[in-house]
């Protein structure tokens, strides 16, 4: 992990709202894994002080070289409105990457991936990565699910070899009307999962973890919490775990993945 200047590639809107960006690096980023996360100033001024977090959506190589990153953000506040202004040859400090990833065991052939609205970052990279895995997998569905259709950001790009895209929106915009999580189940009764790998809404995810937890399917989930560091200083991401009530865990060093059955939601 190590902090850089950056410079931005491209900033292009991607949705209503939602913007995609891509970053050279000058190092630092070969190993990075889906998951994991940069801290990114997103001003020269004093405000915002402190950087925001943003999942990898991806690496940019050249030939073997990874040359920069990928993020997808969504408008919200202060820090996300300031780089929806940056435009190409911007420079922007980041640190990265940081926290733990996804880890899909070798022996998994079925793979669920479910994203929600702007979870969607890790989770497209995680289904990049899964084609590029030795000994490949059988299947891999992919969930996506948004408000309305205007929440739906990348999904062309699940368009992959071995892959099944199934989409759902609250008001039935595009795709099937209704709840994400209410496909999954009927995935889930259809046919066998090895694990799942989710990502987005809080709630979103509290209903995946419940959904696998009734079926003992393996369930990973990247989660959220306001981060003032990134890197284990502030102590302020703190999560418990319902096994282990002792002591807290950081989000930024110990997560942002963690096993859903172990959270206490
Ligand atoms: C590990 C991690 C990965 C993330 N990945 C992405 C990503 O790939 N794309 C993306 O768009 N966003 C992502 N986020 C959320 C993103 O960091 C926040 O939306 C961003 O920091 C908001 O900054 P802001 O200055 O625009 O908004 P602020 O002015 O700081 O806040 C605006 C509103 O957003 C809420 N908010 C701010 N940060 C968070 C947060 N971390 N969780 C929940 N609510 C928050 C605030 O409570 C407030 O209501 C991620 C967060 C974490 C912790
Ligand atoms: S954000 Fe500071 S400890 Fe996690």
């Amino acid at each position: 992990m190590i902090a850089q200047d950056t410079i931005v590639l491209w900033n292009q809107p991607a949705a209503p709202g939602y913007y995609r960006m891509g970053l050279a690096c000058a190092t630092g980023f070969d190993t990075a894994r889906p998951g994991q996360f940069v801290m990114v100033r997103t001003g020269t001024e004093a405000t915002p002080l402190l950087r925001r977090p943003f999942s990898l959506l991806g690496l940019i190589r050249e030939g073997d070289r990874v040359t920069g990153i990928e993020i997808l953000f969504k408008v919200v506040g202060k820090g996300t409105q300031r780089l929806s202004r940056c435009r190409e040859g911007d420079r922007l400090s980041v640190i990265g990457p940081l926290g733990n990833a996804f880890l899909v065991p070798e022996t998994c052939r079925q793979l669920i991936l479910v994203a929600g609205g702007v979870g969607v970052p890790p989770i497209r990279f995680l289904a990049q990565s899964m084609l590029e895995r030795e000994g490949g997998f059988s299947r891999c569905v992919v969930f996506v699910g948004g408000r309305t259709k205007d929440d739906l950001v990348c999904i062309t790009e699940f368009d992959l070899p071995g892959f099944l895209l199934d989409v759902s929106t609250d008001d039935g915009s595009q795709g099937n009307q209704g709840m994400v999580t209410r496909s999954l189940e009927k995935a889930l009764d259809a046919g066998p999962a090895d694990l799942i790998c989710a990502c987005g809404p809080s709630g979103m995810l509290k209903a995946v973890s419940v959904i696998a937890l009734e079926r003992g399917i393996p369930c990973q989930v990247s989660i959220e919490a306001m981060m003032a560091c990134g890197m284990g200083a502030c102590l302020g991401c703190a999560v418990k775990l319902q096994d282990d009530e002792t002591r807290y865990r950081h989000v930024c060093v110990d997560g942002p993945v963690f096993d859903a059955h172990r959270l206490a939601w």
